[in-house]
């Protein structure tokens, strides 16, 4: 069964007092009972929300983690530091991790590696650029970052992994894939990850870019998308709760 899972990464955003009364806002709603929801704040307010949500079902999650367990790796944070501060999910290979902080393909693999040891689950990020997307590359792009991560922890380590399809293009754009786009890229993953020994049916796969309380119902309704990685409308309580709530109406796959 793939129960809709809907993520909120808050990027570099938040302070004490906005984050209290978002969390305080979510933390109160029905909207989030039938699904599995969650935050990812920056590393300094990771423990905050862990606090404010406590005793509720949305859980908590991390942005990005270190691929090392521990050592003379300044600035670095291990997945075993989050775990025993309650951390469930960490993102990794963000396109803006790719893209502005070097993160190779290599490193992305690593790190899902270093999430699975620690007991967190990753969240694996996948997509391709504007060019790409036009050039007919979108797939060729998407299966490489798949398979990179496949070499490196194998397919029994992948089905524990969420997949989220991010097309760069659609990311703080306010340019949704339509439906139909990111239906497809998301049936092309299950196929790929099923053709490398991974039972797909079981993995969930979230799709990310300019996802709102507008167009979130339409992309839940697609087959293959099993909920959303939220950048700027998890930001606000209106915005993110209306998208749990498109999710929960959603149907869950058996
Ligand atoms: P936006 O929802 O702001 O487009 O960001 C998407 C994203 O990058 C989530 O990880």
């Amino acid at each position: 069964m793939r129960k809709k899972l809907v993520i909120g990464n808050w990027k570099l955003h938040g302070g004490l007092a906005r984050n209290e009364a978002l969390l305080l806002g979510i933390r109160g709603s029905d909207a989030v009972a039938r699904i599995d929801a969650a935050v990812c704040p920056p590393f300094p307010y990771f423990q905050q929300a862990v606090e404010l949500l406590r005793g509720t079902s949305v859980t908590v999650g991390a942005q990005d983690l270190s691929a090392y367990r521990e050592g003379a790796y300044t600035g670095e944070v291990a997945g075993e530091m989050l775990a025993d501060l309650g951390c469930r999910w960490v993102i990794i290979g963000h396109s803006e991790r790719r893209q502005l902080f070097g993160e190779t393909d290599a490193v992305v693999a690593a790190k899902v590696g270093a999430a699975l040891r620690a007991g967190l689950v990753p969240v694996l990020c996948v997509g391709e650029s504007r060019e790409q997307r036009e050039s007919g590359a979108a797939e060729a792009v998407v299966a490489a970052q798949l398979e990179a991560v496949f070499s490196a922890v194998g397919a029994k380590a992948l089905s524990g992994v969420v997949v989220a399809y991010e097309p760069i293009w659609a990311i703080g754009t306010g340019l949704t894939a339509t439906p139909d786009q990111a239906q497809s890229m998301h049936l092309f993953i299950r196929n790929l990850l099923q053709r490398i020994g991974v039972d797909a049916m079981g993995v969930r796969i979230l799709y990310g870019g300019s996802v709102n309380a507008g167009n979130a119902a339409r992309l839940f309704d697609e087959k293959d998308i099993d909920g959303a990685l939220v950048g700027g409308a998890s930001l606000q309580v209106d915005g993110f709760l209306a998208i749990c709530r498109a999710a929960s109406a959603a149907v869950t796959i058996e």
